[in-house]
């Protein structure tokens, strides 16, 4: 079937867009001047960028406690006029007893930064308790101790919730040179539009991009022109939020992105790089359904899923958290993902008897190497090459270079 270039609707079929105009700002700061204040964590703030552009559309702010219990509970939120949308990660504000007693019955709040810089207003708000015990276990599906999200932002967060409709008067910048890649939902449609996409298929990755992750987007590539496609574009799209602390940082993975794409790995001609503000939860197949359901709100209607979404080891036992074929499967059904396209695949890793990536076939396991995040990590810390086909020479060197400045700190 060939389907019109009209890009996908956004869910709730309008893009939220909760930065405040120019002409109200400075209406909005004096405002602000007399309300009570909460201070956000970087994670915090984090959140609010990505509130902010409508990644979480039709969500208009931290979730109250009727938008948590849908999250938690069903994975989706119901929205007006019927139907749901998918929302499979709480986006909640915690705030302690304190707090909360200097709120008091205070209907609005201003949010501050690290500088105390007022950047958005909660109004409307809502305060409900933040049972931890039940975010965490309905989230990631364990409450086992080191839990890197829940290490980082849950476990010495305040014990209330705090719910409200969000107004941001300073657009959240990084100022770390790679804000001219943090483009919004709608600014990649409109780049998806310039580029007369008539399909947009997206690769959520937080880690460097090796010959197998290559191998998914270019067989992706391919079958999409084999259904009918004339100009499928792909969406690299790197998590540029939260990640824990033995993940490569942005700044490395953006210059090994590069490297693939200047050494001709992914085309530069049908790729858009750019930088997807959420924090990673490594909340396995609850979490890739929020991957998923925000890069609709970006315009992709195709998305790639391969082995173990989101996952990680298991924080005290060894093994990994979660099956690595569940994330696939859950996208696949997930409920108000029906208007996704997903692609799923199988396992990728290193074929000996070709010298390069190639999809597993366990017919002739003995053929086939896995190359770990941990491997690869070790390698590129020892100095040591993977094995020739494994990743772009360029791409390597990056990594190479990020440990060697680890070891030199
Ligand atoms: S994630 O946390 O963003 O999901 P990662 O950056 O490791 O992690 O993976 C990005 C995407 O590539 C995910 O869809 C993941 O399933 C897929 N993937 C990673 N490694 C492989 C592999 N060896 N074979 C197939 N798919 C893979």
């Amino acid at each position: 079937t060939r389907i019109s270039c009209a890009l996908i609707e956004p869910d709730g079929g309008k893009l939220v867009d909760l930065i405040v105009k120019d002409s109200h700002r400075d209406e909005k700061r004096r405002k602000a001047l007399s309300m009570p204040k909460i201070r956000l964590t970087q994670i915090d703030l984090e959140w609010v960028h990505v509130l902010s552009e409508g990644w979480a559309s039709p969500l208009k702010g931290f979730m109250r406690e009727s938008e948590f219990l849908q999250t938690l509970h069903f994975n989706s939120l119901r929205v007006d006029g019927g139907g749901v949308v998918n929302m499979s990660v709480p986006i909640v504000l915690a705030i302690d007893d304190l707090q909360k007693g200097r709120i008091g019955e205070a209907d609005e709040v201003a949010l501050v930064d690290s500088r105390g810089v007022t950047v958005a207003v909660l109004s409307n708000v809502e305060i409900y308790k933040h049972n931890k015990e039940e975010r965490i276990a309905r989230t990631w599906g364990t409450t086992a101790p080191g839990l890197p999200y829940v290490e980082e932002a849950i476990t010495n967060a305040g014990n209330w919730l705090i719910g409200g409709d969000l107004a941001v008067i300073e657009p959240i910048k990084y100022n770390d040179g790679l804000d001219r890649f943090r483009l919004s939902p709608s600014e990649l449609r409109e780049e998806f539009t310039r580029r007369n996409a008539d399909a947009v298929f997206a690769f959520q990755l937080r880690n460097p991009v090796h010959n197998g992750h290559a191998l998914l987007m270019t067989d992706t590539r391919r079958r999409l022109l084999e259904m009918g496609y004339k100009n499928p574009v792909l969406l690299l799209h790197p998590l540029g939020g939260y990640t824990k602390a033995d993940d490569v940082p942005l700044s490395w993975r953006m210059q090994q992105h590069e490297k693939v794409l200047e050494d001709g790995v992914l085309d530069p001609e049908t790729t858009v790089v750019s930088i997807f503000p959420s924090p990673m939860h490594y909340a396995g197949p609850t979490e890739v359904q929020w991957h998923a359901k925000a890069r609709i709100n970006a315009g992709a209607n195709f998305y790639i899923v391969g082995r173990d979404p989101a996952g990680m080891s298991h924080p005290v036992e060894k093994r990994d958290l979660y099956d690595a074929d569940h994330g696939k499967k859950v996208l696949s059904m997930a409920p108000g993902l029906e208007r996704l396209n997903i692609l799923p695949f199988r396992v990728a890793a290193y074929d000996k008897t070709q010298s390069k990536m190639a999809f597993f076939d366990p017919s002739r396991s003995q053929d086939f190497l896995f190359i770990s995040g941990t491997k690869m990590r070790t390698l590129a810390k020892n100095r040591e090459n993977p094995p020739e086909g494994f990743m772009c020479p360029g791409g390597w060197k990056v990594l190479v270079d990020y440990y060697d400045s680890l070891a030199s700190d």
